[in-house]
């Protein structure tokens, strides 16, 4: 199994990868492609529970979808994403909500969009022996301070002070940090500033590892960031394979002998 040590190991010298999954069979898929860690994103918001944002994701749903994942993978670290309000309100709530993604849903670490407010519940959870992800940036959890899903750190004051709380996060016990939507020479010297492994999204090539979200990646998305990229076209595919069974019931063709039997034992009813 990949363990948060492993992760650290890695970096500088091979690339970490992470994608995200919401289910077992699409978690074995990454797994299986030997991706390092699987993130449970809160971000199945958007792509699974047909919300449009990640607001309305409930902790239940995220252990859910981890338990799932983690049912399914034997070697990626598996990281629960806590969802907006679940931590930084109440220090014992967080706790719980984060305790409960390794007791009930066998993850290996959490992930917490990070800012001053989680530095202490950082070094809290990791004393507890809670491995935590950071995450700095473009913290969607924040949308609606953000005015919408915009680059940050693009001035010497929001880069440096994301630079402070990269450290704060590090020296609280963080095993590795999430950049989401930052400039790449924003990120090229926070990693070169960290000891811990950081995971790019949208920042650029210079960070220790990549993640994407998975319905992206497979070519799922009506509407993808900027900064992802898509890999396959798996929704055109689904679409045919959806379509052949339409076409194939209403024309009679299915279900066809090979999928039908008659019991001989059953004599004639009527
Ligand atoms: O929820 C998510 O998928 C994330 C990644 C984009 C890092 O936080």
């Amino acid at each position: 199994m990949t363990t948060v040590q492993d992760l650290a190991a890695k970096a500088g010298d091979e690339r970490i990868t992470m994608l995200t999954a919401y289910d077992a069979p699409t978690a074995e898929i990454v797994e299986e492609a030997g991706v390092d860690a699987i993130l449970v994103g809160d971000s199945m918001g958007n792509a699974v529970l047909g919300h449009d944002s990640t607001l309305p994701v409930t902790v239940d749903e995220v252990r859910s979808r981890t338990a799932a994942v983690a049912r399914a993978t034997d070697d990626a670290l598996v990281v629960a994403d806590m969802p907006f309000l679940s931590y930084g309100v109440d220090e014992s709530d967080a706790v719980e909500h984060c305790g409960r993604m390794l007791k009930e849903a066998d993850a290996n670490a959490v992930k917490l969009e990070s800012g001053p407010h989680t530095v202490d519940l950082t070094e809290r959870l990791v004393d507890l022996g809670i491995p935590v992800m950071a995450h700095l940036g473009l913290t969607p959890q924040r949308v609606n301070q953000l005015g919408g899903y915009f680059r940050q750190g693009t001035d010497e004051e929001s880069a440096t002070e994301m630079l402070d709380l990269a450290r704060a996060h590090e020296e609280a016990g963080a095993f590795s940090l999430v950049l989401e939507h930052v400039p790449s020479n924003v990120a090229r010297q926070i990693t070169e500033a960290l000891d811990i492994p950081t995971i790019g999204i949208g920042a650029g090539p210079d960070t220790d590892g990549q993640v994407l979200v998975l319905n992206d990646v497979f070519g799922m998305s009506d509407r993808t960031p900027p900064f992802s990229a898509q890999f396959g076209d798996v929704k055109s595919e689904m679409e045919d394979a959806v379509e052949g069974f339409r076409e194939a019931v209403e024309s009679g063709e299915f279900p066809a002998e090979e999928h039908s039997y008659d019991e001989d034992a059953v004599e004639d009813l009527y």
